[in-house]
């Protein structure tokens, strides 16, 4: 029984460790496309393209549900794979819809009309593919008036974590977090965007400063998850063990996983 977790790189490790807490016994098998990564900076077709090939690869181990842990796949090809058909009996979520269900206020499911939200300023912050293709802004939209979001754009972030160049992550997230509130001084709430930036959530919360609400998704995921599968038990696919797959190198994603979750993860070639 398995489920599929997709990232580009170690991002979607933040994910897979808050459904692990929230779903012991659920084996998981999680794809990194390190090879390619980072996608924040490639175009729609080519995200598109790189995306359905290692969600087929993960629907052809046994995965019936695919989760893409990566924002800016779920913004450049969720919508078109869906539009296009999965096979019978195969699935695959996005991430986004969580944490808009979290900033609005909703439970799962409710497509009343959008309506207003105590939250009025909205900082977020995402891979430049994810800002430009305005996905959050869309689903907000279909939930909530009067919100202003404004978006920034953190070139290099995603690259650096990949490195594990944490002093260089650090100095793009506090110049990135300066460059937003150039534009919105005072945001209430910020969104991560980016399933890599829960690796760097301390240093958005410091430099964003204690009253700005920091919505970041592995949690929410992983509670929507929980909730998907008790409505669609059957989801569960073929295969018990827990694996790590990844495109690039696996020792050298393997010391950078381990690094970042502080236990040992251990990556075969996909
Ligand atoms: N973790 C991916 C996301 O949520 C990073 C994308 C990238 O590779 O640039 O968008």
């Amino acid at each position: 029984m398995a489920v599929g977790i997709f990232d580009s790189g170690l991002g979607g490790l933040t994910v897979l460790d808050a459904v692990r807490a929230r779903l012991p016994d659920l084996p998981l098998v999680y794809y990194a496309d390190s090879a390619h990564a980072p996608y924040g900076v490639r175009d729609r077709d080519d995200i598109h393209a790189l995306t359905k090939r290692a969600v087929e690869h993960l629907w052809a181990s046994g995965c019936d549900l695919v989760v893409l842990a990566c924002n800016t796949a779920s913004a450049a090809a969720l919508r078109r794979m869906q539009e296009a058909g999965v096979p019978p009996g195969k699935r695959v979520l996005g991430v986004f819809v969580p944490l808009i269900e979290a900033l609005t206020e909703r439970q799962w499911g409710d497509n009343s009309p959008p309506r207003e939200v105590a939250v009025k300023h909205v900082a977020l912050f995402a891979t430049p593919a994810t800002v430009s293709s305005r996905a959050f802004q869309r689903e907000l939209a279909f939930r909530a008036i009067g919100v202003d979001v404004e978006a920034q754009a953190c070139a290099g972030v995603v690259d650096a974590i990949e490195e594990g160049d944490m002093i260089l992550a650090e100095a793009l997230v506090r110049s990135h977090v300066d460059a937003l509130k150039r534009k919105m001084p005072d945001p209430e709430a910020a969104i991560l965007g980016c399933t890599h930036y829960p690796l760097v959530q301390d240093i958005f919360q410091d430099a964003l400063g204690p009253d700005v609400a920091v919505y970041s998704q592995p949690n929410l995921v992983a509670d929507s998850l929980a909730d998907y599968l008790e409505r669609h038990p059957d989801m569960v696919g073929a295969g018990q063990a827990n694996t790590f797959l990844t495109t690039g190198d696996p020792r050298r994603v393997s010391d950078h996983a381990t690094q970042f979750l502080r236990r040992r993860i251990t990556f075969e070639a996909a």
